[in-house]
């Protein structure tokens, strides 16, 4: 029987909110990735762990009685870690994270998870486009860096760890919602973008020139916020990250338009220069992104 730990942590997830789609969103994963960590949990151990009534789902014995193990586990192999951090004199000063404007909107959330395991942490937390997170990088200014993927060749390690989606947006309202559009549709349309320097506005230039298309670009700004309260106001629709705009969707403030080719692919990297050594409490918050989160 081979059980990994990565397994029991997202078992753990989905016991604990007894919901898939709570535990992807908690994890920071997709919902089939979720669904495939639990399957093959249960091909290891030869029982389902849980129960489906109706719409919800119940932890059945044996996922009572694993549920029970696996918190341990995780718990003496978090006090392992603690332990053996602290025996190589790590975590002392702070941990210089910068990060995507784009990515603030999970990466905050991740580092105070990491503070409730490690509360003698600091953090400097710079928020930048992607432009500047590349300068911040080649001028060791930053420990680690959460961005797209940086250019190839270049002198920096980066890991992929999770899906980032790029997805058309427009108000709830909008007469090509419903619609299966082509990119020469959006074409005639006007949008709002990201300033120059940002990695989403590179990835919606790329994709509207990769298809003979060029996008009509109005007004420009330098914030996610601002440019989802403009699509909101109907200055124009917008390619945005489905990250930034999870409460807009579920309220129905922001709608997602239908489009050929989209959603945009790209990924979000944990990058460092490769010179630079990292210290204990960066790689121990390198081993706890990259576990916490799959691609
Ligand atoms: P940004 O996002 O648009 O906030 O710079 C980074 C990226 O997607 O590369």
């Amino acid at each position: 029987m081979q059980i990994t730990l990565r397994q029991l942590q997202v078992f753990l997830k989905v016991a604990q909110h007894l919901s898939y789609t709570a535990a992807a969103e908690k994890l920071f994963m997709s919902q089939p990735a979720v669904s495939k960590q639990v399957q093959q949990l249960e091909a290891q151990v030869g029982l389902a762990l849980f129960e489906r009534m109706g719409k919800r789902i119940y932890l059945s014995a044996a996922g009572e009685r694993l549920q029970d193990y696996a918190q341990r586990i995780l718990q003496q192999v978090a006090e392992a870690k603690t332990e053996m951090v602290a025996l190589r004199g790590g975590f002392q000063g702070c941990l210089k994270v910068a990060v995507a404007t784009t990515a603030s909107a999970f990466a905050i959330e991740m580092l105070g998870q990491f503070r409730q395991s490690y509360p003698q942490v600091d953090f400097e937390f710079e928020v930048a486009n992607r432009q500047s997170l590349l300068k911040s990088l080649e001028t060791n200014l930053v420990d680690l860096v959460i961005m797209g993927l940086p250019p190839e060749p270049s002198p920096f390690s980066a890991e992929p760890f999770m899906q980032n989606p790029l997805v058309f947006i427009a108000p709830p309202n909008h007469r090509l919602l419903g619609k299966p559009l082509s990119l020469a549709d959006l074409a005639k349309e006007r949008f709002v973008a990201r300033e120059e320097g940002s990695g989403t506005r590179q990835a919606m230039e790329k994709f509207f020139q990769a298809q003979g298309q060029t996008v009509k670009i109005g007004t420009l700004f330098n914030s996610n916020d601002a440019i989802k309260s403009a699509v909101i106001s109907g200055l124009g629709l917008a390619l945005v990250s489905i990250h930034t705009i999870r409460d807009e969707l579920e309220h129905q403030r922001l709608a997602l338009l239908q489009v050929e080719h989209a959603p945009i692919q790209r990924y979000w990297y944990l990058v460092h220069h490769k010179d630079k050594r990292l210290s204990a409490v960066a790689e121990t918050f390198r081993a706890f992104v990259l576990e916490k989160t799959a691609v």
